[in-house]
């Protein structure tokens, strides 16, 4: 038997902005050990390795984080806090029931555009 691949990637905003820009941003003084918090509650249940934790730049729904989007499945958890995280944890990596409560609302979340239609709409 091979190395098993990883069953779960869960990519944590950490783009923070410059004091005093109006942008908001995923990581500030009072969120900055979410990223720590989450690799602790993976390593404490013994799931480090299956499911791998990845520091990201912005996922570009900056006004909605702290953000953590969790592949595969492209659930996007939005408003993070550590609680939040500890549940995302038991109930969607461990459960497999994502946490819908924690799911970015539809309208700012609809189905992806494939590539080639992506490319098609640029060249109208
Ligand atoms: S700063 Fe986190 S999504 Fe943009």
């Amino acid at each position: 038997m091979g190395m098993p691949q990883p069953a779960f990637y869960m990519f944590k905003c950490e783009q923070s902005s410059p004091p005093g820009m109006p942008k908001p941003s995923c990581v500030s003084p009072q969120t900055q050990d979410l990223f720590q918090h989450l690799a602790q509650g993976l390593m404490q249940r013994g799931i480090m390795g299956t499911v791998q934790p990845i520091r990201s730049a912005c996922l570009n729904r900056c006004s909605s984080g702290p953000v953590l989007l969790v592949e595969p499945g492209h659930t996007m958890y939005v408003g993070l806090d550590k609680a939040k995280i500890d549940r995302i944890i038991e109930d969607h990596i461990i459960g497999g029931n994502v946490v819908e409560e924690y799911v970015i609302d539809p309208e700012l979340w609809d189905e992806p555009i494939s590539a080639k239609d992506m490319m098609a709409q640029m060249a109208r």
